[in-house]
């Protein structure tokens, strides 16, 4: 993992994931996530234009650090790598993607859920990894037991986190950063209300704070 992700998720260890549907409401969520104190952002694969708004938040908001989610192969690393995405994250292990990652310099953080995946991951040199689906693979009990083992990996569980249980998750020193949606609901994004994606990223920030500090 590169220093710089690691001095921007240590004040705040929470990254949201946005899922893009056009570039300039791409980088509106994202100038929101930002207003609200959040500056790693995860532009996730799922939807055509993914390439194309990873690029426009790239390149529109250079103080962020954007990465690329839901990459499946080596061709979703190459692409979002050119289009400039800082890191690379993955729902599971797939040695092509951390591979092209590692190659292009990017940290990467595959996803596991199992003590057979994080060792795999372990065994190809990994140290950051995404803890996936967190909330259905064990939540936070899971996660305990995996770093007692792991003991020099670091944990970004997402999936099923919300305002609700984020303490819980932040509360073990295994765990890097917390990922999730509930920052950017598309009820309000499709309302054009980003004052919530602000409210709700400022909150996150309030619940980090008081259980990292
Ligand atoms: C992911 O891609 O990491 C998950 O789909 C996010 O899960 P969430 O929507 O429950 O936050």
């Amino acid at each position: 993992m590169n220093e710089l992700i690691e001095s921007k998720l240590g004040p705040c260890p929470v990254v949201p994931l946005v899922v893009p549907s056009d570039p300039e409401t791409a980088i509106r969520v994202a100038r929101a996530l930002l207003a609200g104190g959040l500056e790693v952002i995860e532009v996730v694969l799922r939807t055509d234009a993914a390439i194309e708004c990873l690029a426009a938040v790239a390149e529109s908001l250079p103080e962020a650090m954007i990465g690329a989610g839901t990459v499946l192969s080596r061709e979703h690393a190459r692409k979002a790598a050119d289009a400039g995405a800082r890191f690379i994250v993955s729902p599971g292990l797939h040695e092509a993607v951390v591979d092209e990652s590692l190659a292009r310099g990017l940290p990467v953080f595959p996803g596991v859920a199992t003590a057979t995946e994080a060792q795999a991951a372990w065994n190809l040199g990994l140290r950051t990894m995404k803890f996936f689906p967190a909330s259905l693979a064990g939540g936070p009990a899971m996660l305990k037991a995996l770093s007692s083992v792991f003991r020099d990996v670091k944990f970004m569980p997402t999936g099923g986190i919300s305002a609700g249980n984020l303490a819980d998750y932040l509360a073990l020193p295994s765990v890097l950063a917390c990922g999730g949606s509930w920052l950017t609901p598309g009820s309000a994004i499709a309302q054009g209300n980003y004052q919530e994606v602000t409210n709700l990223a400022a909150e996150a920030v309030v619940i980090a704070k008081k259980i990292r500090d």
